[in-house]
């Protein structure tokens, strides 16, 4: 998979896209990263990429121009074939649009700055995606976590057994608790089941504890996880005790 980042500000990514999971992959070539200077697109010997905004108001707006070349010029080169515009008011970013994206061969992300972009970049845009209902000063953090999140789907990026398949959402539930090493930490004790080397019991229990912790935390992802007939059992079972509770007295 090939990602292109269009931004103004490339040195905010060396860290994050130099270490760890995303670092290791780039290594072993199972995703390549390119950083796009917006700037290199911007005419002039001042190279600007921003103006104030037409109708007056606060701050700056980036100009579509700069925006548009640097695309043109990944599509010449057949990328960014997907291209996502980060950005408040898009679609919320999840697991599923995380799914979808690394499923696209060559991905472009445009990372917007100061008040935004103009308007007209939408026009050439696939997709307005934002991590959430709150605004951040660029599109580069975004970035970073669209980028993770694709990475960590694409085949053979984490390694190992199991992979991401486990992970929260990913069946639409959220993970079962995790235990690690000492057994007894400060007296809080290790389920004895993870103990028990038993596979069917610990994936029983594990399955049990994400329905329940998703039922108690995040009830509304139970309506769309795809649940077994053993997943219903549980949740029965559950409905039948929380009934059983006098909770009046
Ligand atoms: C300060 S914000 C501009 C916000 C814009 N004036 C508005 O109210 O919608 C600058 C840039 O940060 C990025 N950004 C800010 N919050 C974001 C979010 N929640 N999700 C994705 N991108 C975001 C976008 O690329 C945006 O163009």
């Amino acid at each position: 998979m090939i990602i292109d980042v269009l931004t103004l500000f490339p040195e905010m990514f060396t860290g994050p896209f130099a270490s760890s999971m995303i670092g290791r992959a780039r290594e072993r070539g199972l995703v390549e990263i390119s950083l796009v200077n917006i700037r290199d697109y911007a005419p002039g010997k001042h190279r600007t990429v921003d103006d104030a905004p037409y109708g007056g108001g606060s701050g700056m707006v980036m100009q579509p121009g700069p925006i548009w070349q640097a695309l043109d010029s990944l599509r010449a080169r057949g990328r960014a074939e997907t291209v996502v515009l980060l950005c408040p008011q898009g679609v919320r970013f999840d697991q599923e649009l995380a799914r979808a994206l690394a499923n696209t061969p060559t991905l472009a992300l445009i990372c917007g700055h100061y008040e935004g972009v103009d308007e007209r970049v939408r026009e050439t845009v696939d997709l307005e995606v934002s991590v959430g209902d709150f605004v951040v000063t660029g599109g580069e953090i975004p970035a970073m976590l669209v980028v993770d999140a694709v990475c960590r789907l694409i085949p053979g990026v984490l390694g190992g057994p199991g992979g991401a398949e486990d992970d929260s959402f990913a069946s639409g539930l959220l993970e079962y608790p995790q235990y690690t090493r000492p057994r007894n930490f400060r007296g809080l004790e290790v389920p004895e089941v993870l103990l028990s080397g038993h596979h069917q019991r610990i994936a029983r229990w594990r399955r049990q504890e994400a329905l329940v912790r998703t039922l108690v935390r995040r009830p509304e992802l139970i309506d769309r996880a795809q649940l077994e007939p053993e997943d219903r059992e549980v949740l029965r079972a559950l409905a039948r005790r929380l009934q059983a509770l006098d909770l009046d007295s």
